[in-house]
């Protein structure tokens, strides 16, 4: 099992919405050979023939693609043939309309995330806020530039950006031969920056298939592509010169991060991608439960929720929570139990899901992730394990920055309205907040997106027929506090002190001059900010 949890990779992609998400996790599913053909999403009009091809791709072989996580087997070509090849775990991070909560959530599943940059764009503003959870839970970054065949910045000044903006040093694997949009090969970088090789690729006709590699040396490359080649080797002793040559251990401290360039679209650089992960991303480790002790990959079985999704199918209106296994071998029907409660819970109807097609999971092993049907109780967060007892600590809750007061339409349905905030709660759609001046009639919802505020409304239409009133709320900002400031704080102006549901005292601050003049005025409030993402 140890091997088994060795050959296993967990990662996310984070990136701005048309960065090249879904065309990389094509060509990544392309390099590994579950499709004979990219081209999907490559092409203008293909994105749902992708959705169709994945499905009867699943059906095919037997792997499990799902919108949660994508699973598929990979051997480089470089490794020995006798090894096993490794198991990537890829899982999506919703990135345009569901950009919430739940994304955040998400990336406390992976052990390490690639981080892709548009060439032309650099560092854009949900990058960079996803980015500010992976530094937070100390999650090793792999930076991507992608789309290198068109015009773009610098290879240096995307560097410079990337170092000064969010103080990660950037360590390029791999440099560009040929500026952006002249995208010839890659240069691969030594421990101490010397080139090792020139991986020299050739387009194959709209990106469908895996480039074709040539690799050379120092001489053929010099040869080949003179100038492009000699300014790439200059670069990269720049890069040397300047301390930016990989280190493991920075790497997986969260200090530096490797760097690949790449064009998902013409399939270049993306084996280096896969081959980078396999070669330096951590697999699944050991964690630490609640009272400090360590949960071995090889204990029995354990998991976390991480994220819990409801109305996934209309017809059948049901629940899927999402595991990830921590700790031991997942078997479909085992009875697990639920550390929250003490309860046993079985596991038959364990399932990956894709769009509407779903399979069954027999067994799976740490680091891999897998959906439990209907488990209503399962909320992100929540621990399960068989044998040896384990509560993993609670998920953060990252720091809201909109609010709203809910209220229900119609008075006469305050019942399904009460049950409704209490599901949603339970299932963290919302962070739900109430304070005695308000009442429990109108509890105050608070989110990082705004878009959760809208899931909360049709969730509440659909599942409970309540139709939902809100009302935005003049606050921006919230600061964790307590009950020796609540007084004080409620008597100044753009201030207000809430409860939230698992016990915490938030004050919703109206915006940061407001807070800095509290801070600066009255010292001895309480005002701790909360995980922030910005
Ligand atoms: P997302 O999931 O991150 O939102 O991005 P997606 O893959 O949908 O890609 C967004 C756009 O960027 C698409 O173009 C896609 O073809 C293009 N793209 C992705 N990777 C590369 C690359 O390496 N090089 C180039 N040149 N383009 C790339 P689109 O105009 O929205 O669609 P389409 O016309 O290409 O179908």
């Amino acid at each position: 099992m140890a091997a088994e949890a060795t050959r296993r990779r967990t990662f996310a992609v984070i990136s701005h919405p048309d960065a090249g998400k879904s065309t990389l996790t094509e060509a990544l599913a392309l390099h590994a050979k579950m499709i004979s053909e990219a081209g999907a999403v490559h092409g203008k009009s293909g994105r749902k023939s992708t959705v169709s091809d994945w499905m009867e791709m699943e059906k095919a072989r037997g792997i499990s693609v799902s919108s949660t996580a994508l699973q598929f087997n990979y051997k480089s070509p470089e490794t020995d043939p006798a090894d096993e090849p490794s198991v990537i775990n890829l899982v999506d991070t919703p990135g345009h309309s569901d950009f919430s909560e739940d994304t955040y959530r998400v990336l406390t599943a992976v052990d390490a995330a690639v981080m892709l940059i548009d060439a032309a764009k650099g560092l854009e503003p949900q990058t960079l806020k996803l980015f500010q959870v992976c530094k937070h839970r100390g999650i090793p970054v792999v930076t991507v530039i992608n789309k290198w065949d068109r015009p773009g910045q610098s290879p240096l000044e995307l560097l410079d950006e990337i170092h000064d903006r969010i103080g990660l040093t950037p360590t390029p694997l791999y440099w560009p031969v040929g500026i952006a949009g002249d995208f010839r090969g890659l240069l691969r970088r030594g421990e101490d920056g010397a080139p090792q090789e020139y991986i020299r690729f050739t387009r194959t006709a709209g990106g469908a298939k895996i480039a074709p590699e040539e690799i050379l040396d120092a001489d053929a490359a010099a040869a080949r592509d003179g100038s492009e080649w000699d300014t790439a080797v200059e670069e990269s002793e720049l890069l040397s010169a300047s301390g930016q040559d990989h280190d493991q251990e920075m790497f997986l401290a969260g200090q530096t991060s490797p760097v690949i360039f790449a064009s998902a679209m013409l399939n270049f650089g993306v084996r280096q991608i896969l081959d980078t992960l396999v070669s330096l991303a951590p697999p699944p480790a050991a964690r630490e439960d609640i009272a400090g002790r360590t949960r071995t990959v090889t204990d029995p079985f354990s998991a976390v929720v991480f994220k819990v999704q409801a109305g996934m199918d209309t017809s059948h209106r049901d629940r899927l929570a999402f595991m990830r296994i921590v700790s031991g071998v997942f078997e479909r029907g085992m009875v697990v139990t639920h550390a929250q409660t003490g309860k046993p819970f079985t596991t038959k109807y364990a399932q990956t899901v894709f769009g509407r097609e779903r399979s069954t999971v027999e067994s799976a092993f740490p680091g891999d992730v897998v959906g439990l049907v209907n488990a209503t109780a399962l909320a992100p967060g929540h621990t399960l394990y068989t044998d040896k007892k384990v509560e993993f600590p609670p998920i953060p809750s990252f720091a809201p920055e909109h609010f709203s007061v809910l209220r229900a339409e119609s008075a006469s349905k305050y019942k399904q309205f009460r049950r409704a905030v209490e599901q949603l709660d339970s299932e963290g759609v919302v962070q739900v907040l109430r304070n005695d001046i308000r009442g429990d009639a109108s509890p105050v919802m608070a989110a990082v997106g705004p878009m959760q505020f809208e899931v909360v409304a049709a969730r509440m239409k659909a599942e409970f027929s309540v139709e939902a009133k809100m009302e935005g709320l003049p606050y921006q900002l919230a600061r964790r506090t307590d009950a020796a400031s609540e007084v004080e704080l409620n008597r100044q102006r753009g201030v207000e002190v809430f409860t939230r549901s698992d016990g915490v005292m938030l004050a919703l601050v109206s915006d940061k001059w407001r807070l800095q003049y509290l801070q600066k005025e009255h010292p001895e409030l309480t005002l701790e900010p909360l995980v922030a993402t910005t």
